[in-house]
């Protein structure tokens, strides 16, 4: 009979075995050391990089580490450039998406496209491949490439729901064309097939409906939303939430707690006023707003506090206001808001929309409001207009519209404020927005 390779006599097999072992029994350091030499002395063996690599992985998450991440990423790397030498279509289809988890954890999508190409050129018969590839795009919101991606995908197989899905959405976000967004987005978020049922792409349905004038639609959307737990309410479609939090469209002052402070400011809305009108005058500081949330007209905002810090240059050329606003660090130190003057041009209607997340309140304190019969703004199902030296407080995780009919500008100082039923360590704990 022919000679059979002794598969257990093998070093390099005998050697991988006692350094999985290790790994198994949770031996880390041995196991690493192992690995090391593994790699070293068999550095053409495909299957040492990829021990390796999982182990790395493996300490990366125990250790909670990024550096050890980064030596994963390398070590996966170093395996799947072994390419057509490893066997394995599966083994080598698992490695890099590991890869590619990884490297969209520390927010390195761009080196995460080439891992991407690697797999498609591989196994080019794979749609889900493709779909992960436009994924990774819609995560740093490079629609151009979404959308580049997912044709392609369609001309191969027109009707894959994730591909629909991402091909509407380039057809929202990037060429704001509702109409010919429609029907993807809803062909796809309909199939309920995996990679489609997320909250974002419900409200990103939603509010195409809404867009295009499809009002029950949109409320159907949005109620089975609810159902399926993606929103706390068919109003409240933040997606960034706290649970139990109070949650209603409007807010007095004494409920939140922070009746001081607000009545502070409001009695100096004079001087705050005065700031935003004299920046006004100034052309260049206004900045658009830039999330196509205007169905028309001109909204723009100068921003005092961003994420919780104080926008230096901003604030010195607003010096009472910021002063003020030093005594409201609630406000000032929201990390889940911003504080910024606002000023919407007569003939501008803002879409509805909610706001990212339930962890703040929101205030108006209205500085120049000359029409007040000719603006309204909307939150859930309650209306209300702005009136000069007045304040209100809503809750921006709401669904609200604007509307300014009238024919000179309205200013307003938004101060976001942390909710006040979150605590101290919680304020501190949650991820900026
Ligand atoms: C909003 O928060 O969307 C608007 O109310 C802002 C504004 O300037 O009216
Ligand atoms: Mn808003």
């Amino acid at each position: 009979a022919a000679a059979v390779p002794a598969e257990k006599d093998d070093p390099f097999e005998q050697e991988l075995r006692k350094a999985n072992e290790e790994m198994i029994r949770e031996n880390y350091a041995q196991a690493l050391r192992s690995f090391n030499t593994l790699t070293t002395n068999f550095a053409h063996e495909p299957s040492a990089h990829l021990g390796r690599a999982r182990l790395l992985e493996l300490l990366a998450k125990k250790e909670r580490s990024n550096q050890r991440l980064w030596e994963a990423i390398d070590a996966y790397k170093r395996y799947l450039a072994f390419g057509e030498l490893i066997a394995s279509n599966l083994e080598f289809k698992n490695a890099g998406e590991s890869c590619i988890e990884n490297l969209r954890f520390l927010g390195h999508h761009r080196q995460a496209t080439t891992i991407h190409e690697l797999l498609i050129k591989r196994l080019p018969e794979d749609p889900r491949l493709r779909n992960q590839l436009s994924l990774t795009y819609l995560m740093v919101n490079n629609l151009q490439q979404v959308e580049k991606v997912a044709v392609e995908t369609l001309k191969l197989w027109p009707t894959n729901a994730v591909a629909q899905l991402h091909y509407g959405l380039a057809l929202r976000q990037f060429h704001a064309d509702y109409a010919k967004a429609l029907p993807y987005l809803k062909y796809a978020v309909e199939s309920e097939e995996e990679g489609t049922q997320e909250a974002f792409f419900y409200l990103s349905l939603g509010e195409t409906m809404q867009r295009l004038s499809m009002k029950s639609e949109a409320l159907e959307v949005y109620s089975k939303g609810v159902a399926k737990g993606f929103f706390a309410s068919l109003y409240q479609r933040s997606l960034y939430n706290e649970p139990r939090l109070r949650a209603q469209p409007f807010w007095q002052p004494k409920e939140t707690g922070y009746e001081r402070q607000l009545e502070k400011l409001a009695l100096n809305w004079r001087a705050i006023r005065d700031e935003g009108l004299a920046l006004l005058g100034r052309s260049g500081f206004f900045e658009d707003e830039a999330e196509l949330l205007r169905d028309k007209g001109v909204w723009q905002q100068y921003e005092l506090y961003a994420q919780g810090r104080r926008v230096k240059d901003n604030c010195r050329r607003a010096p009472i206001t910021c002063s003020l606003l030093e005594e409201f660090p609630e406000s000032a130190g929201c990390r889940r808001g911003q504080v910024k003057f606002s000023v919407m041009q007569a003939k501008t209607h803002v879409w509805p929309h909610c706001g990212p997340t339930n962890c703040r309140l929101r205030a108006h304190l209205t500085l120049a409001a000359p029409e007040p019969e000719k603006t309204s703004l909307r939150v859930a199902e309650q209306e209300r207009t702005w009136r000069e030296g007045e304040l209100f407080i809503f809750d921006d995780s709401f669904e609200h519209e604007v509307w300014h009919n009238g024919s000179q500008p309205r200013l307003v100082l938004i101060l976001d404020m942390w909710h006040p039923q979150l605590s101290a360590a919680k304020r501190r704990s949650l991820t900026p927005i």
